[in-house]
C-alpha cells in the first residue's frame, strides 16, 4: 500500500466519522442565511457525535432501571451501610494496629522528654488561647489552682479529649491528637501549675484542685 493509499484512507474514515463537507463543495450545504457577509452550513451532525448522544441515552436508561427497579442490586442506602462497615473495621485494625496512639493512659507524665513534647503540642494548638506560659486569653489561666472543668490528670485529660462546654471555645481535641499527645499535653498543663505567667488572667472556675 503505497504511502498516498494511507492517507486517503484515514481521509476516507475520517469523512465517515464526521461526515464533514469538502471545503470545495461547502457550496452545496450553503444556506441562504447570511449576516453581514457571515454564512452559514448546514452541516450534518457528525456521526460519532450522534453515536456518543445515543450511547447516553442508552446508559442513562440502564442506570434509571437498575438504579430504580432493581433496587435490591443496587441500594444506595445498603451501599452507605457498607461502606461505613467498611471503614469502621479499617479504624479497628488501624487501631490495633497502633496500640500506643489510641491507649488512653491519664499517668501524669513527668520525664523531661514527654513534657518537652507536651509543651511543643501546646506551642503548636494551644497558645492562641491559653498563651505560651499560661496565663490564659480566650481560655482560662491554666497555671492557678481554680478549675472550670476540674483538675488533675484524668479530668485534664478528659477536657482537652472532648472539649469543654459547648460554645466556650474549647473544642475536642482527640480527632486532631493521638492518646499519646494528649497524655503529653495534659501533662505538661499539669506542670505549668504554680508557675507564673507574664499576664496571668483571673482565676476562673469553683473546683480547687492543687498538685502534690
Ligand atoms: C479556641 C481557643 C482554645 C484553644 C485553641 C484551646 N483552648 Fe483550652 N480552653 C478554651 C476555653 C474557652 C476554655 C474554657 C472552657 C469552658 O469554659 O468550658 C478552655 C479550657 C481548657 C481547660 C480546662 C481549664 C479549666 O479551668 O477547667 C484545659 C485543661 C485546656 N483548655 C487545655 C487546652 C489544651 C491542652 C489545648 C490545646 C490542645 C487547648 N486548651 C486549646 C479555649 C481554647
Amino acid at each position: 500500500m503505497s504511502k498516498n493509499d494511507q492517507i486517503s484512507g484515514w481521509k476516507r474514515f475520517i469523512q465517515s466519522v464526521t461526515r464533514a463537507k469538502d471545503i470545495e463543495n461547502e457550496e452545496e450545504i450553503m444556506t441562504d442565511h447570511d449576516y453581514d457577509g457571515i454564512k452559514e452550513l448546514d452541516n450534518v451532525l457528525p456521526p460519532w457525535w450522534t453515536a456518543g448522544f445515543i450511547i447516553t441515552i442508552l446508559v442513562g436508561a440502564f442506570y434509571y432501571i437498575n438504579v430504580f427497579f432493581n433496587s435490591e442490586k443496587y441500594n444506595q442506602y445498603e451501599e452507605l451501610e457498607t461502606e461505613i462497615a467498611e471503614a469502621k473495621a479499617e479504624v479497628e485494625a488501624y487501631k490495633e494496629a497502633n496500640p500506643d496512639l489510641f491507649k488512653v493512659d491519664v499517668t501524669l507524665l513527668t520525664d523531661a522528654a514527654s513534657l518537652d513534647a507536651g509543651k511543643k503540642t501546646f506551642g503548636t494548638y494551644c497558645v492562641a488561647c491559653h498563651m505560651a506560659d499560661g496565663g490564659g486569653g480566650i481560655g482560662p489561666n491554666l497555671t492557678d489552682d481554680h478549675w472550670i472543668l476540674g483538675g488533675g490528670m484524668e479530668k485534664v485529660y478528659n477536657t482537652i479529649s472532648e472539649g469543654g462546654r459547648s460554645g466556650k471555645g474549647m473544642v475536642s481535641w482527640k480527632a486532631s491528637l493521638s492518646a499519646q499527645q494528649m497524655q503529653e499535653v495534659a501533662s505538661y498543663v499539669i506542670s505549668l501549675q504554680g508557675t507564673t505567667p507574664a499576664n496571668p488572667k483571673e482565676a476562673e472556675g469553683e473546683i480547687i484542685w492543687t498538685k502534690q
